[in-house]
């Protein structure tokens, strides 16, 4: 295979884990075996992600929609996120991982909530990389609390509606200290955003595979990134202006 170039990778990785009941059905499996087998991805592209040297790793683990499926498979993804957060906790001190999480986690059970914070406290010194889990989480929530949260202010007098512009509304968001993501990889074939990060990928380059999540790792993962180094990213200009910015 070809090697990727350190010097060219993405700084902001973002994926959408999807397929892990197409998963488990193709095998006659219950989805919940499905989802336990997809916290086996997520431990292998977070480990490659910091062996690589990315700097910021988003999941979406849990959308705001989520919430519609059956109370069980809400319960186990629950129960599943708990124990993910505790048997990764000695990797993520031991590399270097800080933790964190974006969307409404007030919604999360009060158990999860608390495994979540006291992960987030533990990790927050760590500098090599960040892992944000998006947990309930939908994009227009986002802008729609955004939205809300500068009203607040507008009444209050510290902000100025002649102050808004693009970069003071990304400081509403819940993404205000991260970066917009480079690359956003969607699994199983789906070719949608489903209410992922929607204002930050404006110039995101977007991969999709038909490779379910539990199938998706470290190989994969690098063909994903090779694929990334392959794009020219002209964020509006003409090709020549990239290869030869003025
Ligand atoms: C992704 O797999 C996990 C979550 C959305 C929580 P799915 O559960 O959506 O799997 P499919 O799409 O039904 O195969
Ligand atoms: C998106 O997957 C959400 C997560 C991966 C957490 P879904 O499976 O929920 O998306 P749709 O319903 O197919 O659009
Ligand atoms: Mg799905």
């Amino acid at each position: 295979m070809e090697r990727l170039d350190p010097d060219k990778l993405p700084r902001h990785v973002a994926i959408i884990m999807d397929g892990n009941g197409r998963w488990a059905k193709r095998r006659g499996l219950t989805r919940i075996v499905g989802h336990q087998k997809g916290t086996e991805s997520v431990r292998d592209i977070v480990r490659t992600s910091r062996e690589l040297g990315i700097k910021w790793l988003t999941l979406y683990a849990f959308s705001e929609e989520n919430w519609k499926r059956p109370s069980y498979e809400v319960k186990a993804l629950m129960g599943l996120l708990n124990r993910y957060l505790k048997s990764e906790l000695k990797e993520m001190l031991d590399n270097g991982i800080r933790l964190a999480c974006i969307g409404q986690t007030e919604k999360l059970p009060p158990e999860v909530q608390r495994t979540l914070w006291q992960t987030i406290e533990k990790t927050e010194h760590n500098t090599e990389m960040t892992l944000t889990l998006a947990l309930s989480y939908g994009g227009r929530q986002e802008i729609v609390r955004a939205v809300k949260k500068m009203l607040g202010d507008i009444e209050k007098g510290t902000l100025h509606v002649n102050r808004i512009t693009e970069e003071r509304l990304s400081e509403y968001l819940y993404t205000a200290d991260t970066p917009d993501p480079d690359l956003l990889i969607r699994t199983s074939g789906e070719y949608r955003i489903s209410n992922f990060l929607l204002w930050q990928v404006a110039y995101t380059e977007i991969f999709t595979t038909p490779t379910l999540w539990p199938d998706f790792r470290k190989e994969r993962y690098l063909e994903a990134l090779l694929d990334y180094q392959k794009r020219e990213r002209r964020f509006g200009t003409t090709g020549e202006q990239t290869i030869h910015p003025e």
